[in-house]
């Protein structure tokens, strides 16, 4: 069944803009990426999403397609990003079947909660592997393709219709450090470098390269393995972030559409956080109140202060 627009796409964007453009996706059967390449699709495009699981990955682009009537969207399985050789196999075949490469997310990832003490030396390669390699190996094989895409689409200023650019999907934690994270953390800070590197190498030809880092965002597989049901219940999980609420993946696919239009042709090299303000929360002020209560209840405010006229 076609999931509804207003779960993936806001309103705010036009039908077309992406006409004829394909994007290429790792990780394009999870909750996140998936989003992002429905309402690609939805908005004109033809899309290859890639992932280890074929039946999953198959279900899921057989139902991505029904964004849009007309759309051809292919699943392609059985692929680890952190095979170079899988992904340029996955790139000839969505070339040949699609016409090129105009967008790429990089999206493919893995995660687990464990304390360093808890981590062998393999388990914290693993994640290295999977996100950091992968995301280079992702960027390997399609740069060929973004580069074409971008000379037929050049990024004038001028051009409403630009190619050759790429996103990976990154996390806020390496931002401050965080605890059970650590080899997420490195692994993401070198996505990021990797992500400003391309933009560097890459954007004298016409490519925009960027990052877009999604917070706590509903339904996903990452809060599924990292977040609380009891404090999601309770409200307590909410607390921390300042919008007093989780995301959701229309916020983190409403991003996507910005960073691949016409509106983002000069954002490149860039780190779009998506997370209501999460990252930038402190944890508390040590006292017996927490994050934002202090803060609403007035409690550091002087007495002077509440007095003071504007
Ligand atoms: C400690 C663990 C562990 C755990 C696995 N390992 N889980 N160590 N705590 N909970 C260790 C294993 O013991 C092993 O080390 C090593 O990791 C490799 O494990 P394998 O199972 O052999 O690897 P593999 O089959 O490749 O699986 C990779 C994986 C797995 C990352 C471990 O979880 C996976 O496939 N995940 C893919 C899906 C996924 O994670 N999606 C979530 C993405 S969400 P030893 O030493 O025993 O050999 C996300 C959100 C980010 O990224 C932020 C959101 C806010």
């Amino acid at each position: 069944m076609a999931v509804p627009r207003s779960e993936y796409l806001s309103s705010v964007w036009r039908d077309g803009i992406f006409d004829k453009k394909v994007v290429f996706c790792t990780g394009g059967a999870g909750t996140i990426c998936s989003a992002q390449v429905r309402a690609l699709v939805h908005l004109g495009a033809n899309a290859c999403i890639i992932g280890r699981n074929v039946e999953k990955t198959e279900r899921m682009a057989k139902n991505i397609a029904t964004a849009r009537n007309g759309a051809k969207v292919i699943g392609i399985g059985a692929v680890d990003v952190r095979k170079i050789e899988d992904l340029e196999k996955s790139v000839a075949r969505c070339v040949k079947e699609l016409g090129g490469i105009d967008y790429v997310i990089a999206g493919a990832a893995g995660n687990f909660l464990a304390p360093i003490e808890g981590l062998s030396s393999n388990a914290f390669r693993t994640v290295i592997e999977i996100d950091t390699i992968g995301s280079f190996n992702t960027l390997k094989a399609t740069v060929p393709e973004l580069i074409k895409s971008a000379a037929k689409n050049p990024n004038t200023g001028t051009n409403p219709s630009t190619g050759g650019r790429i996103i990976f999907i990154s996390a806020t934690f390496h931002f401050t450090g965080m605890p059970l994270q650590a080899h997420v953390s490195a692994a993401k800070a070198g996505v990021d470098a990797i992500s400003a590197s391309a933009a560097l190498e890459f954007g004298p030809r016409g490519i925009t390269s960027n990052i877009i880092t999604p917070g706590p965002i509903w339904g996903t597989e990452g809060m599924a393995r990292l977040g609380s049901r009891d404090a999601e219940k309770s409200g307590v999980a909410f607390k921390h972030v300042p919008l007093q609420r989780y995301g959701t993946v229309k916020e983190i696919a409403d991003g996507t559409v910005y960073l691949f239009s016409d509106a983002g042709n000069y954002v490149n090299g860039e780190v779009l956080v998506i997370d209501g303000g999460d990252w930038r929360s402190p944890s508390g002020m040590g006292g017996t109140t927490t994050y934002p209560d202090y803060l609403l209840d007035g409690s550091f405010v002087r007495p002077s202060a509440q007095k003071a006229k504007l």
